[in-house]
């Protein structure tokens, strides 16, 4: 046999033998004949660069670094699921298609906790793999996803195939992922998923690959151009091309049968390999999906059952108050560590001084935690008939823990404050928002370097972070930093003061302006000057700004600090005006929808929210029809509601309108 042919030959056999050891969990030959396979194979492609495949399985083995990740646009959009959250929900959601359709079959799934991704294949190799992103625009993060061993480089199919499922972080590997973090102090990850996500956007191939991702698939995007007409072809087909299929599905008639694959599902959980977080069930039929459609954001075919929240019991082994930005103090309860939805939990939250009162809490009290999936962990309940006489009371403190000034709380309200504003916790946290993501997004000014600055005495107000370049020489002689970094960062501060005017209002904190209130705002009035000078009045004209935050607004302005500070601004050259875009917006979740309103709104007049939807690209109309996509009921919603129930028309309430909004 010639080199060449040797070559295919070993490409193919390769590929063969690591399907054998990672999918089929049957290895055909032993390790050290793969590896020997393996060498030769490289041997010859070394010999031979011309042949150069970036899908030949000794690629998957080697590192490369990689300048960044190119968007893509999805050419279908990568929807989202629906929750559900318990039996009735579920058997409502169920019942709603069997009205539909009476033969309705559906197909229950596990619902893996990890990120999805779309892979494209093409003349039977595999091409790119794109991250969800924002269901519209993901990123192109094939090289990463090439190192998955049980991902297969080729398949049996030469037309276009694209197939999605969920990429994941194995419990195994995230324990060894995580022991090594901690050999090396870096920070742990937080759970499999953060692990997983993390990994597939590491510059550094080599991680993903030493990281061990696993991927399994649940959705045959071109299904249908291969003959595929349900969801149980499409899960059978796909591991007939060598996909992994987690093979713990299945079809059902029945609510019982559904409710029976959770159970059970519910059971094993805790000893399956990887983490999941519900079971998704799904419409079998092509045909019935297509009839149904999706709505803004979700199929109206499949939805996602979530496991309840996982509770267990633990010590309280003190409490520590935590200053935010406004001053308000939150009570965080220090646990003995344990394990919890997956993670190990060492602190949770108390909320507020009622909260601790009411449970009476008392240090080394055993009380019970509960944590569900994303949400921060909270103590529900105490136990004090367990306690054993070691408890000690807790006294909550006059003064705030930070600089000491005397606490206040408003009338009325649960929460107390330090109304210092040059609390340093204050003032650390203010400059924390004004750097993060959402607001200036300095690239390199995260919690712990600013923490860090502010502790060295470096940063005491937001004006100092433009004023970094002094302290140069200082800083470079500390541990940690280097000429470089310094350099990265400084050209990060820099270039933060061309943000646009609405990031730098929100970045300010001013209550009542979140990003979506300081948007309407800069768009409003242009620039800096004309807010300042903006009487309370013109403020709560700008639709969605009442009258709380107007005057909120107005007294930031007036407060000699803050005048300080914006003048101080706008000497160093920030950016104070706003570019007026196209107020429609085409990305928004209400884009292209029909909506109609119902009930009484509390939140804003009716014409407000009109106001509102349009301006996200929506149309409002009067009347529920099959033609409506989403109905948003305000507080005693009648036969509006009632109807758009029994068409199947998603239902959000005004808190979650206003949630998507963005409000
Ligand atoms: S189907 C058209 N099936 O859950 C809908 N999703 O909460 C496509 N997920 O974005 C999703 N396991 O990342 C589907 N068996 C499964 C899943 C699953 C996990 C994820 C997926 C999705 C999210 C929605």
């Amino acid at each position: 046999m010639d080199e060449i042919s040797r070559l295919e030959e070993l490409r193919k056999r390769l590929e063969r033998y690591a399907r054998e050891y990672y999918i089929d969990d049957r290895p055909s030959v032993p390790d050290s004949e793969y590896d020997r396979l393996m060498e030769e194979l490289s041997d010859l492609e070394a010999k031979h660069p011309e042949l150069y495949d970036p899908n030949s399985p000794t690629q998957r083995i080697i590192g490369k670094v990689l300048d960044g990740f190119e968007k893509v646009t999805h050419a279908q959009r990568m929807l989202s699921l629906d929750d559900v959250f318990n039996k009735e929900e579920l058997h409502a959601f169920c019942d709603r298609i069997w009205k539909e359709f009476e033969n309705a079959e559906f197909v229950c799934e596990c619902k893996f906790d990890g990120l999805a991704m779309a892979l494209m294949y093409e003349n039977g190799k595999f091409t790119r793999a794109v991250t969800r992103g924002d269901g519209t625009v993901g990123e192109d993060v094939t090289e990463n996803v090439r190192t998955i061993p049980t991902i297969p480089m080729t398949i049996d199919q030469t037309g276009p195939v694209e197939v999605r499922g969920e990429v994941l972080m194995p419990k195994a590997s995230f324990e060894r992922v995580n022991a090594l973090q901690e050999e090396l102090h870096l920070p742990l990850f937080a759970n499999p998923r953060n692990a997983a996500a993390g990994t597939i956007r590491n510059l550094d191939t080599g991680v993903a690959r030493k990281r061990r991702l696993d991927m399994y698939l649940y959705y045959f995007q071109n299904g249908e151009d291969y003959g595929v007409h349900s969801q149980a072809e499409a899960l059978t087909a796909m591991k007939e091309l060598g996909f992994s299929v987690y093979p713990h599905w299945k079809k059902c008639h029945t609510f019982d049968e559904i409710w029976d694959f959770i159970e059970d599902i519910g059971r094993q959980r805790e000893s399956l390999p990887f983490e999941i977080d519900g079971v998704v069930v799904k419409l079998n039929s092509f045909a019935q999906q297509h009839e149904l459609g999706v709505t803004a954001k979700y199929p109206r075919y499949s939805i996602a059952y979530k496991f309840p929240a996982q509770e267990v019991e633990t010590v309280l082994l003190g409490i520590d108050l935590t200053v935010g930005r406004t001053g308000k103090i939150t009570p965080n309860a220090v646990l003995e560590p344990v394990r919890v939805a997956g993670t190990k939990v060492s602190a949770a939250t108390l909320h507020n001084r009622d909260r601790i009162e009411q449970y009476n809490l008392m240090i080394n009290d055993r009380v019970i935690i509960r944590k569900a999936g994303d949400i921060i962990p909270e103590v529900v309940k105490a136990l004090p008939e367990k306690r054993d006489g070691t408890q000690i009371p807790y006294v909550w403190p006059e003064n705030c823990p930070v600089c000491g000034s005397k606490l206040v709380r408003l009338e009325g309200e649960a929460d107390y404050f330090c109304p210092n504003p040059n609390c340093p916790a204050r003032v650390v946290r203010s400059m924390i928002h004004f750097c993060s993501r959402e607001a200036m997004d300095i690239d390199g000014l995260g919690e712990k370097k600013v923490q860090w600055l502010h502790d060295h005495g470096f940063l005491s107000t937001i004006e100092d972070i433009y004023h970094l370049d002094l302290h140069k020489e200082e800083l470079l002689s500390f541990k940690g930093w280097s000429e470089k970094g310094f350099t990265k960062l400084l050209a990060a501060i820099e270039e933060s003061k061309k943000q646009p005017l609405s990031r730098l209002l929100f970045a300010l904190g001013i209550e009542g302006v979140g990003s979506k209130a300081a948007k309407l705002l800069a768009e409003a009035f242009g620039n800096m000057e004309a807010i300042e000078s903006a009487s309370t009045e013109q403020l709560s004209a700008v639709y969605l700004i009442g009258g709380i935050s107007a005057q909120s607004i107005y007294s930031f302005f007036r407060q000699e600090e803050n005048k300080k500070l914006v003048s101080a601004l706008r000497e160093l050259g920030l950016n104070l005006t706003e570019e007026v875009t196209a107020s429609v917006q085409s990305d928004s979740p209400f884009s292209g929808k029909t909506v109609v309103l119902t009930g009484t709104l509390t939140q804003m007049t009716r014409s407000k929210a009109k106001e509102l939807l349009e301006s996200l690209g929506a149309t409002v109309s009067g009347s529920v029809s099959k033609k409506t996509d989403l109905l948003i009921a305000g507080e005693h919603a009648g036969s509006k509601l009632a109807k758009a129930e029994s068409l199947g028309i998603p239902v959000m309430s005004e808190a979650q309108f206003l949630e998507e909004a963005g409000v």
